[in-house]
C-alpha cells in the first residue's frame, strides 16, 4: 500500500486494520503445535480405562489433547445429544464425561446403572448457573397451560420440572413438531437460541433470558472487519450466539453441524463463531481449508478472540488421570430426581431417534 494511500485512510479504518491483525496473529499462535510430550501419559490414562471398562465421552470444546485421548482409546468426541447417546449405549459401565456438569448428570440420568466420572466438578456452563430452578419452576408455575422444552445445558433439577429436553442439533424441528399440539411453549435458558428458533418457525415462545457467556461475545462489527480481509470466507455460527450474529451467517447449525458445512461448503476459507475447540475435529474433516475464528471486538464486546469456554477448558490429561486413580468426581442423583430429570430426556431421545 502506498504511502498517499495510507493517509487517505480514516481513523477507524486503521483501528479496525490493527483489530483484524492482532486477531489474526492470535489465530497463528493458536494454531502452533504444542510442544510437550504427553503420549506417556495418554498410554496410562489408556491402560486405566481398559482395566475399569470405561470410556472417555469428550466434547468438541475440550482441548485437542483431550479430544486425540478419546479418539484413540475408542471413546466418544461429539456434541451434547451425541454423548448422551453414546453414553447410553457403549458397554462400557464406567463414563468419564469431558465436557461440563450437566453432560456428566445427563450422562447419569440416562445410565443411572453406570459410574460416570468428571475430571473435576467445578466445570459448569453460564447456562446452568443462570437458570436456578426455584426460580425457574415459579417462572413456569405461572404459566401452568405452557409446555416447557429446556435447552440440555440445565441442571438435573430444571431437567424435572420441563416436558421435553432438547438440543441445538434438533431444536427446530422439535418445537416445529410441538406447534402441532397448539400449546404455547415455554424456552429455557438460552435466550439466543430461542430467538433463533421462532424466527426460523415464526412460533412465539416465553424466552428465559439467559445466555452463553463465549458465543455472547461473537460481534458482527469484528467479523464484517474480517470478511474484508476474507471476502470469500463462509461465516458459519453457532445458534447460542446473538441473532444479528445468525443473519449474517451462511450457515446456523451445532457444532456436528458446523463441522459437516465447513467439508461439504465449497468455500476454501470459513470464519466460525463458536468455541475453538471446535477446529481439532473441523481441521480433521476439512483438511485443506483455512479455519478462523470468529472476532469477539466490536459494539459492547469485553474481550477481544476469547472464544474458549473456561469450563470446558478445565478438562485436561492430569485431571483425567486423577479421576480414574481416585475415583472420586463421581455424579451421584437422587432416585427421585433422576426418574423425573429422566422422563424429558427419554422424549428427546425417541424424538432424535425418531427424525
Ligand atoms: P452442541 O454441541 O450440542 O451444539 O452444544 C454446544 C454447547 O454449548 C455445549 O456446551
Ligand atoms: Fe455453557 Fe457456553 Fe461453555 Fe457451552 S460454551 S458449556 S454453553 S458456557
Amino acid at each position: 500500500m502506498s504511502e498517499s494511500s495510507t493517509l487517505m485512510m480514516s481513523q477507524e479504518d486503521i483501528a479496525a486494520r490493527v483489530i483484524v491483525q492482532e486477531h489474526l496473529a492470535h489465530e497463528h499462535l493458536k494454531s502452533m503445535p504444542t510442544v510437550v510430550d504427553s503420549s506417556a501419559q495418554k498410554e496410562r490414562i489408556k491402560r486405566l480405562l481398559k482395566q475399569q471398562n470405561a470410556a472417555l465421552v469428550a466434547h468438541y470444546y475440550t482441548d485437542a489433547l483431550v479430544q486425540e485421548l478419546a479418539e484413540e482409546s475408542g471413546g466418544c468426541i461429539s456434541d451434547s445429544l451425541e454423548m448422551a447417546r453414546f453414553g447410553s449405549q457403549t458397554p462400557a459401565t464406567t463414563l468419564v464425561v469431558a465436557g461440563v456438569h450437566f453432560m456428566g448428570e445427563t450422562a447419569k440420568i440416562l445410565s443411572p446403572e453406570k459410574r460416570v466420572l468428571v475430571p473435576t466438578l467445578e466445570a459448569t456452563c453460564s447456562l446452568d448457573v443462570g437458570c436456578p430452578a426455584d426460580q425457574f419452576t415459579a417462572f413456569c408455575d405461572a404459566y401452568p397451560n405452557h409446555t416447557v422444552v429446556v435447552y440440555a445445558n440445565t441442571s438435573a433439577a430444571v431437567k424435572a420440572r420441563a416436558d421435553w429436553v432438547v438440543t441445538s442439533g434438533i431444536a427446530v424441528q422439535l418445537i416445529e413438531h410441538l406447534a402441532a399440539e397448539d400449546k404455547p411453549i415455554i424456552w429455557g435458558p438460552d435466550q439466543h437460541l430461542g430467538r433463533y428458533i421462532a424466527k426460523q418457525t415464526g412460533i412465539e415462545m416465553l424466552l428465559w433470558p439467559g445466555s452463553c457467556i463465549v458465543h455472547d461475545e461473537f460481534k458482527v462489527t469484528g467479523v464484517e472487519q474480517l470478511k474484508q480481509v476474507y471476502p470469500k470466507a463462509a461465516v458459519l455460527v453457532h445458534p447460542e450466539s446473538s441473532y444479528a450474529m445468525a443473519e449474517i451467517a451462511d450457515f446456523v447449525g451445532s457444532t456436528t453441524q458446523l463441522i459437516k458445512a465447513a467439508q461439504e461448503m465449497p468455500n476454501k476459507e470459513f470464519i466460525v463463531a463458536t468455541d475453538r475447540g471446535i477446529f481439532y475435529k473441523m481441521q480433521q474433516a476439512a483438511p485443506d481449508k483455512l479455519l478462523m475464528e470468529a472476532p469477539t471486538a466490536g459494539n459492547s464486546a469485553s474481550c477481544r478472540s476469547c472464544a474458549h469456554c473456561p469450563w470446558m477448558a478445565m478438562n485436561d490429561l492430569d485431571k483425567i488421570e486423577q479421576v480414574l486413580l481416585l475415583g472420586h468426581n463421581e455424579i451421584v442423583i437422587d432416585a427421585d430426581l433422576q426418574q423425573r430429570a429422566l422422563q424429558p430426556l427419554k422424549r428427546l431421545m425417541d424424538f432424535a431417534a425418531a427424525i
